[in-house]
């Protein structure tokens, strides 16, 4: 039987993996952030794409809401369209680490399936943290006044309040920002990404 992939042979590389690390002096990987929303996923991840860069180190961040409006154009809430948003943005993450890249993906990603997926496609390169606060410190928080507007009812499942949020049980890192000020969740993280990736 003919499938899509049928015809389809693999070329290798011009380039190795270890070549690229030894270029960039780190390897590459994924640090897959999931969190409620208002946890601080986003600031956490702006704010790890600035260090590293400025210690020279090759990195980006593939946000939810910015990758929503162009390569996930289209995709909404429901579970179906989260579970291909989240594998979009896993393959495209893995992209960005085969080229040798520090990728921060940044989502939501609120279904253990979905996210084992994602580690699926990632392989080696997957590092899970969980950006961890709870839903009451989240919706206090309420930075774009989305949980007020999910309690009126005017966003249909809208997670942790009409959509779950299914918690890591291994995550590689967890990162309490409930607890921890900005500063201290970032060398939290800058920490373990030295030791995961800082070697070429
Ligand atoms: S997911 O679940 O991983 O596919 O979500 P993600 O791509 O990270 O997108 C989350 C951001 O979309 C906004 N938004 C919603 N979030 C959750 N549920 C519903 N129904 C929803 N509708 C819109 C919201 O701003 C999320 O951003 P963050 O930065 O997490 O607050």
């Amino acid at each position: 039987e003919e499938t899509a992939t049928a015809n389809i042979t693999e070329v290798s590389h011009a380039v190795s993996v270890e070549e690229r690390a030894q270029a960039n002096g780190h390897r590459g990987g994924i640090l897959w952030l999931t969190g409620l929303s208002g946890a601080g996923k986003s600031t956490l991840a702006m704010a790890l794409e600035r260090a590293l860069f400025e210690r020279g180190w090759q990195t980006f961040v593939l946000d939810g809401d910015n990758v929503r409006n162009g390569l996930n154009a289209g995709l909404g809430f429901s579970p179906e369209d989260r579970a291909e948003n989240i594998r979009r943005v896993a393959e495209t993450a893995k992209l960005f680490a085969d080229a040798g890249m520090v990728v921060i993906a940044s989502l939501i990603s609120p279904l253990r399936a979905d996210r084992a997926r994602a580690r699926a496609i990632g392989g080696q390169r997957f590092h899970e943290i969980h950006v961890d606060a709870d839903l009451a410190t989240c919706e206090e928080r309420d930075p774009k006044g989305l949980y007020r507007r999910a309690r009126a009812g005017e966003i249909a499942e809208f997670t942790g309040i009409s959509a779950p949020y299914e918690a890591p049980e291994a995550p590689e890192l967890v990162i309490d920002t409930g607890r921890l000020d900005r500063s201290e969740a970032l060398a939290r993280l800058l920490d373990y990404v030295d030791e995961a990736l800082g070697k070429a």
